[in-house]
């Protein structure tokens, strides 16, 4: 890489930076540090845990310099501290992390001056730059974390980016008769990321799965047929979801918006996805089918797309560059989404990106599309 790329680098992280301050933009210090769900951290965790995450990785672990503030640091661990008890940890509020994120930045911009990012360096966390793309995913993921939590603030309005993708149509699906398939045929697929290039170590290694032949549904699940589903059977609507006595509305951020019928549902659960599935006759995709089908697929980016899969180590799995980003959570307990999020930056949507949740949750912006063998 030549000093351009470090320029590149440096602009990519303003810009993340620039977005995570537009979400952040209408709010109060009190709104910042209020807890508004168990289940989700208050947004004044989230921002000092994207500069010490910055901090730990670009600047000590890179940068080989001392931490800005001592032991603060654990606080803002992902693993040691639940969720739960975010908002009653010593962390940095108001003022003082602003500071701790310009500060933070500051000396990010003056290690990545003295670093080597060459594809030759020995280092693989330097090599191509990796470690400033992990951190530029891992503020933008953090992001849509936010925005999960931000559903919860009344009348928050979304920054006018953002404002655009939400709620889009996908296109084409309304001169489509609802159902329309994808024939897979039966074979040999790779699936997973390249070795070159940037991906999480979920994604690697890159293997051959054998597929039986399927079909999967060209456009996700659409508010209207989830209608369906609910009338017919009773099943729980999703998250933020209201009878007004006459129509579904939408409540989340405070309002009282009209569900749009041609729009894909999402803040549904693994648990309601799979039993909408049932109900069309069909079952979600194993997510080697979905990554499979990826490229034929229409509408994808508006929800996370739940598959049958739990999420598993890839045969020949390394962990990299830290045990906590995913081994931690592979096994039975979590399922991996394909796809992304109208909250979901594209730099971090690839078709081989791997996102997992418990089942039960829905505060997640997650949608499905059906399949079913052929
Ligand atoms: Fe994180």
């Amino acid at each position: 890489m030549t000093s351009q790329s470090k320029a590149a680098i440096a602009e990519a992280l303003a810009e993340a930076r620039e977005r995570t301050l537009a979400l952040i933009e209408p709010l109060d210090d009190g709104q910042l540090n209020t807890v508004y769900s168990p289940i989700l951290s208050p947004l004044s965790w989230d921002l000092g845990h994207i500069a010490n995450f910055e901090e730990l990785w670009l600047v000590q672990t890179i940068g080989g310099r001392e931490p800005l503030n001592g032991d603060l640091g654990s606080f803002y661990d992902a693993i040691e501290n639940p969720r739960r008890i975010r908002g009653e940890l010593p962390i940095l509020r108001d003022s003082e992390l602003r500071s701790y994120m310009a500060d933070v930045r500051e000396r990010t911009l003056d290690v990545l001056e003295d670093v080597e990012i060459e594809s030759d360096v020995e280092d693989p966390l330097l090599r191509d730059g990796f470690v400033y793309e992990l951190l530029l995913a891992h503020e933008l993921q953090h992001n849509e974390t936010m925005l999960q939590m931000l559903q919860l603030v009344e009348g928050y309005e979304l920054p006018d980016e953002l404002a655009e993708r939400f709620s889009p149509r996908i296109p084409g699906t309304t001169a489509r008769e609802d159902g329309e398939s994808v024939a897979i045929a039966a074979g040999e697929y790779e699936t997973g990321a390249p070795a070159r290039g940037f991906a999480y170590d979920n994604e690697r290694p890159r293997h051959a799965v054998e597929l039986a032949a399927f079909e999967i549904d060209r456009a996700p699940v659409t508010n209207g047929t989830y209608i369906s589903f609910i009338e017919d059977t009773g099943a729980e609507p999703p998250l933020y979801w209201r009878h007004d006595g006459e129509n579904w509305i939408d409540t989340a951020r405070g309002r009282r918006a009209p569900i749009d019928p041609g729009a894909p549902v999402v803040h549904v659960s693994w648990h309601q996805a799979d039993a909408f599935a049932r109900w069309a006759g069909k079952r979600l995709p194993t997510e080697h089918e979905w990554e499979a089908a990826s490229d034929r697929l229409d509408g994808v980016g508006h929800g996370w797309e739940w598959t049958s899969s739990d999420f598993l180590a890839y045969p020949g799995f390394e962990a990299f560059p830290y045990s906590e980003y995913s081994e931690v959570f592979f096994g039975d307990e979590y399922k991996v989404l394909r796809g992304g999020s109208w909250a979901t930056h594209p730099r971090v949507a690839r078709p081989t990106f791997r996102n997992w949740d418990l089942p039960r949750r829905s505060q997640i912006f997650s949608g499905l599309r059906c399949a079913r063998d052929a």
